[in-house]
């Protein structure tokens, strides 16, 4: 009898809301973050975007919050209240995000460490998000995302994500070097 290749032993993680994360973990995603990107966000936005309900990281199972395995960030666009066209809406305007009327979302960034690459902790992540704006009642997920970057792209194009447009010279890598942005966008 052929002999049984083990499993790949999946990695244990856990997803701490954006809105329930203390400041540790917020300096410490903060971290990954700046690292990654070619044009900064102060602590201050970063902040901001992370503690939607509907942004995430993932951390190790062991409650070590230091060790930020990944993170999620999606901003819902919330219609203005003078949009609503609502009297009750507008009341319910100020009070908490599942009150609120959803335009659509946009998916500021998704990220795993890279040692857990390819062990399906972007495609949780994803599909957390994705729920989460569900429940919403979020009717699209839009994003933009640089077109050379071939693993991020399969992982949306994976979700049914449909490329909508492209964006030429998007992108400054800072050392001259210029790269375009593909817009996709999911209908939820
Ligand atoms: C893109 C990224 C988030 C994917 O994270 P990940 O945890 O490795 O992805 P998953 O393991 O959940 O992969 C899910 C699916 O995405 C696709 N995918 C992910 N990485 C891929 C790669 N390097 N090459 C080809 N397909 C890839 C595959 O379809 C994969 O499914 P499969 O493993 O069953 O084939 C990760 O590479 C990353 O953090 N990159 C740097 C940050 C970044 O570019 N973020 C996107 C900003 S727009």
């Amino acid at each position: 009898m052929p002999e049984k290749k083990p499993a790949i032993k999946a990695p244990e993680f856990r997803i701490i809301r954006g809105s329930d994360c203390n400041d540790a973990m917020m300096q410490s995603a903060y971290k990954h973050f700046s690292k990654n990107r070619t044009v900064p966000w102060s602590y201050t936005s970063f902040k901001g975007s992370l503690s939607n309900t509907t942004s995430a990281l993932m951390v190790g199972a062991n409650h070590d919050y230091h060790t930020v395995l990944g993170m999620i960030i999606i901003n819902p666009i919330i219609l203005s209240s003078s949009e609503c066209f609502d009297a009750e809406a507008d009341a319910k305007a100020d009070s908490n995000l599942d009150s609120l009327l959803i335009d659509s979302a946009e998916l500021e960034d998704i990220w795993v460490v890279s040692s857990y690459r390819r062990q399906g902790l972007a495609k949780t992540l994803l599909e957390w998000g994705i729920h989460e704006l569900c429940a919403l009642q979020c009717p699209v997920l839009h994003l933009e995302v640089n077109a050379d970057n071939h693993a991020a792209i399969k992982l949306y194009e994976r979700f049914g994500f449909v490329n909508v447009g492209r964006r030429k010279n998007y992108y400054d890598d800072g050392k001259g070097n210029k790269s375009d942005a593909f817009l996709y966008s999911l209908n939820l």
